[in-house]
């Protein structure tokens, strides 16, 4: 059980003006220690003070996130990074020239002054500067960088929506500001620049084949390809945990399209026969499946950006009607895909049949 609860504020700010004073005070919040969950362009992150480790470890505690899993430091200004990283090398001005403000995280050596809890102990820290006006207003308003997560409770599917952000830490968070729904619906692509080649440790917002097109050759690392993790020591923390999941198991299927539907309905009969209530992840653009079960459409598979955007509360809606089992169709890894297909794995947690 969590230990206290908080009165969470909810604060309604309007996109084209988070000039705000509503903003404002969220900063003040912020200054004072305190958690406030904001939108970015991704998900919907949860802000602390980056420089005020107790505040940072409160995140910790909120989310129950495990205390070896670093934070992304967010920045309004390229000249916050002085006080966050060594230097900022070629490779990453380039990105930063070319991407900033967006979905695009660099990891790169920290400086001496980042809390500990920030980067969980490692000598490398993880910055991004995001796309939206009231997440940028609100670093501007607060004066430090702001260390933040996905706001949802450890192992949930990151929130697009203020509603999710409810869902999972009302009573233990100081505020959320609600902006609307987040745009691009998965999390920012994580690059690392501490190594010899440019090596992608999460996919996101930002593509390979962006990233490559900008950097010549990059590495996409194994684990990212497999979804699930095997190793000891992942070079991304959080690569090793089980992620996005909704309540119900979900069982992610891939293969060519016709294969996959046919599967699934014999998958969803197999369910059914043993009383179970069949949930099915699929989208617009592909087979009729509602005999089969409780269909929710993710998006148009032919455009992996809008499964994106729906991902999140369509794995979210499962809870909702309460079903045993969620079949899942696979998308194409390709764009977007390769970040929508990495979150299903790790929902699925192995649970992967290929047809
Ligand atoms: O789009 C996003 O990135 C959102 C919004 C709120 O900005 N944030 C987000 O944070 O997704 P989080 O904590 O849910 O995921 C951060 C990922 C984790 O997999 C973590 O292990 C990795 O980044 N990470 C953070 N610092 C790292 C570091 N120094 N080295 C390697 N991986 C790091
Ligand atoms: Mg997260």
């Amino acid at each position: 059980m969590f230990a206290y609860h908080i009165n969470t504020r909810y604060i309604k700010v309007d996109q084209n003006h988070p000039e705000a004073d509503a903003i404002a005070g969220a900063g003040l919040i912020l200054r004072r220690g305190g958690l406030v969950a904001f939108p970015t362009e991704t998900v919907y992150g949860l802000g602390a003070d980056a420089t005020n480790a107790r505040a940072v470890a409160r995140i910790f505690e909120a989310k129950g996130r495990p205390p070896d899993n670093p934070i992304i430091v967010h920045v309004a200004s390229r000249s916050q990074l002085s006080a966050l990283v060594v230097g900022v090398p070629t490779a990453a001005k380039i990105l930063m020239d070319t991407f900033w403000p967006g979905p695009l995280t660099i990891i790169l050596p920290a400086a001496k002054g980042v809390p500990e809890v920030v980067t969980a102990g490692l000598a490398t820290v993880a910055v991004r500067m995001p796309d939206h006006p009231v997440a940028l207003e609100l670093i501007k308003v607060a004066g430090v960088p702001v260390a933040a997560p996905s706001a949802n409770l450890s192992g949930k599917p990151s929130p697009t929506h203020a509603a999710h952000v409810l869902q999972d830490l009302d009573g233990r968070i100081e505020a959320v500001l609600d902006g609307g729904p987040a745009g691009v619906g998965v999390e920012s692509t994580v690059i690392d620049l501490t190594a010899e080649a440019p090596v992608i440790l999460r996919p996101g917002g930002i593509t390979p084949e962006e990233l490559g097109a900008c950097l010549g050759e990059v590495i996409i690392d194994s684990d990212v390809l497999a979804g699930s993790y095997d190793g000891d020591s992942p070079r991304s923390p959080g690569m090793k945990y089980t992620h996005y999941a909704p309540r119900a198991p979900l069982l992610l299927v891939t293969g060519n399209g016709p294969a996959v539907a046919l599967k699934i309905r014999q998958l969803a009969c197999a369910e059914k026969c043993v009383g179970r209530r069949v949930g099915i992840l699929t989208y617009s653009d592909s087979s009729d499946f509602s005999a089969a079960g409780e269909v929710v459409v993710a998006g148009r598979r032919e455009r992996p950006e809008t499964v994106a955007a729906g991902l999140y509360s369509a794995l979210r809606r499962f809870n909702e009607l309460g079903v045993d089992v969620i079949l899942a169709e696979g998308l194409e890894e390709k764009g977007v895909g390769l970040a929508v297909m990495n979150r299903l794995k790790k929902a699925a947690g192995g649970r992967i049949i290929q047809v």
